[in-house]
């Protein structure tokens, strides 16, 4: 007789135990305090401070502040280049946007499947994917972890490609030892309040190179070749959004930054915790942290092992079983997205700008099929995870982390004993 939650049994995590995200202390409220009272909320001092001290931080030649990681990304997009009718690769499955800021400038994204280990863009599938119209590739740093960079690059140098690194959800992750959005021609981090660096919503452009970011910079304010603190002439050279952002939000940042080193620090001791900790648990697959990689552990992922589980159950009905099993026992999860991006309306119904823009821009859909049939390993991930995002940061510590461990391991090695009919009842 099966001791689970859900079936009657004891939960397993504490009410009340996990502390939420992000934290927030006199360091918060002095920064957002001085930018309130200030009588400059929009292009101040913060905004400036923080793109220094983030570019520090970073590594990179050049950061601008911007209102979300979308924005910086269609930034980087238009900073390496891209425009209509070209064709962009990205991996068939992340975040939506991180292929529909392609779209934003025209452009055509042109999915690659994805690596089962690592959750991320399958570098070895991405030659095959190349054609003449390919201009770029964003790479995702997907839930923390930094995609091979040292092929991408090469691949991309082989091919004259520019490469925009989605590091939204990769503050600190490094490669090789170099933090991520350092590899790429740009990068975007976002701020929204799930990420590992939060300020409420916000994100950062990050380039090294001068060309790439004056271009970047048009796009964020207007058009404008000045940046908004300077004396501005107030003309549009070209098309341009408006992806600033104000000054209680940077200060906010700023106030956040200052506390990363202990955040990431944290979420390194309680990733490298629970995962010891979940080695050899049944039908659980772990997620990797292969050699050179450092994971910042922003979406810790359970998967369901369904080669040990064995055929006759439908995944994704064991998946939600499971996944209802463990917020039974109090574990904080999430199911994040539902559907592989080829699957998405969007790109089925190719109803992005009307008229069949982009891909009715003649040629500009030459060979671009959005089949999911395509992206097996992305659909097969899609099926059969369950995502851990905010319990393991600060100021949570291990005791939080055992008493994770504890219900994961409780629900998978029990997992016979969860009846799907029962878990939706
Ligand atoms: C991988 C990835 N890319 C892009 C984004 C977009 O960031 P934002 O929500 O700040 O626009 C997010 C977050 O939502 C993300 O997780």
């Amino acid at each position: 007789m099966s001791n689970l939650a859900i079936n009657g049994g004891e939960k397993t995590v504490p009410e009340g135990l996990i502390k939420p995200w992000p934290p927030v202390d006199e360091t918060d409220e002095e920064l957002v305090m001085d930018a309130l009272h200030s009588n400059k909320q929009a292009r101040g001092p913060h905004n400036k401070a923080l793109e220094e001290e983030f570019a520090e931080w970073n590594g990179s030649k050049h950061a601008v502040f911007t209102n979300s990681g979308t924005a910086a990304l269609h930034m980087g997009l238009v900073g390496c280049g891209v425009g209509a009718g070209d064709h962009v690769l990205a991996p068939a499955y992340t975040w939506s946007s991180s292929a529909t800021c392609i779209m934003h400038h025209n452009a055509i994204p042109v999915f690659v499947d994805i690596d089962f280990d690592t959750i991320n863009i399958d570098v070895d599938k991405i030659e095959a994917a190349i054609t003449p119209r390919t201009k770029a590739i964003v790479v995702v740093h997907l839930h923390g972890l930094a995609v091979n960079m040292d092929k991408v690059m090469a691949i991309a140098e082989k091919h004259d490609l520019k490469v925009i690194e989605d590091a939204c959800q990769a503050h600190g992750a490094t490669f090789k030892g170099t933090k991520v959005g350092n590899f790429g021609h740009a990068a975007a981090f976002s701020l929204n309040q799930n990420k590992c660096l939060s300020s409420g919503e916000g994100g950062i452009f990050v380039s090294n190179d001068d060309e790439v970011t004056a271009k970047a910079k048009q796009l964020w304010s207007f058009g404008e070749t000045r940046a908004p603190e300077e004396s501005r002439d107030y003309h549009a050279y070209a098309l341009g959004w408006m992806y600033r952002n104000n000054e209680l939000t940077a200060a906010f940042a700023r106030a956040q930054l200052k506390k990363y080193p202990w955040y990431f620090e944290t979420l390194r001791n309680n990733g490298h915790l629970l995962h010891e900790k979940l080695e050899g648990v049944s039908n659980l697959i772990r997620p990797t942290e292969p050699e050179g990689h450092e994971h910042n552990w922003y979406n810790y992922n359970l998967r369901l092992d369904m080669e040990q589980i064995g055929g006759g159950v439908d995944p994704l009905t064991l998946r939600d079983a499971v996944f209802a099993s463990l917020k039974a026992e109090g574990v904080p999860v999430s199911v994040w997205q539902k559907f592989i991006l080829p699957e998405m309306t969007v790109f089925q119904a190719k109803n992005a700008y009307g008229g069949g823009f982009p891909w009715s821009i003649p040629g500009a859909d030459e060979g671009v099929e959005y089949n999911p049939d395509d992206y097996p390993v992305a659909k097969k991930h899609c099926n059969s995870y369950i995502a851990m995002v905010q319990a393991l940061r600060a100021p949570n510590g291990p005791e939080v982390v055992n008493y994770i461990a504890d219900g994961v391991a409780k629900v998978f090695e029990n997992i016979d004993d969860i009846d799907p009919e029962k878990a939706f009842s």
